[in-house]
């Protein structure tokens, strides 16, 4: 398994995350999102922001990429990319903190925007104490 991401690896997965935005369906917010995913295995897969007149049936784009991964029966993801056209890299929704989390705590998570800001930090980092699992254990 791969820990250590090298930085053409990560500056790959940036530019997926950059261009699958372009295909984001936001006609409601107009904020696209963008993101890619690495997977134990070596590949990349991407996901964008999805909405729907019913507006909690959106998804975004974080959760959207993963489950892409899961569905090609993948079942670790490395790293997560995420970009925005924001003032900070943009900071993923607490329901994305806790599905990166069921995937790999360790998850290294690039949040970005559009101006090259960059902040890095695993998934546990993002939402200590997540539900997981072991929780669902009776006492
Ligand atoms: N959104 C994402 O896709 N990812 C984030 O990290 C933040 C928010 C989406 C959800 C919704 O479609 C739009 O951005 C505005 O909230």
């Amino acid at each position: 398994m791969k820990t250590q991401l090298d930085q053409e690896t990560k500056d790959k997965l940036k530019k997926r995350a950059r261009e699958v935005r372009e295909r984001a369906y936001v006609p409601y917010s107009h904020f696209p999102v963008g993101a890619a995913v690495l997977t134990a295995s070596g590949k990349i897969f991407t996901g964008v922001n999805i909405e729907n007149a019913s507006y909690p049936l959106s998804i975004c784009a974080e959760r959207s990429a993963i489950f892409q991964a899961i569905t090609a029966g993948e079942r670790e993801i490395i790293a997560l990319a995420v970009t925005a056209d924001t003032a900070r890299p943009v900071s993923p929704c607490g329901a994305c903190r806790q599905v990166m989390n069921e995937f790999n705590p360790k998850m290294d998570v690039m949040m970005l925007n559009l101006t090259g800001d960059e902040l890095r930090r695993t998934a546990g980092e993002l939402l200590p104490e997540h539900f997981s699992s072991g929780d669902l254990e009776q006492s």
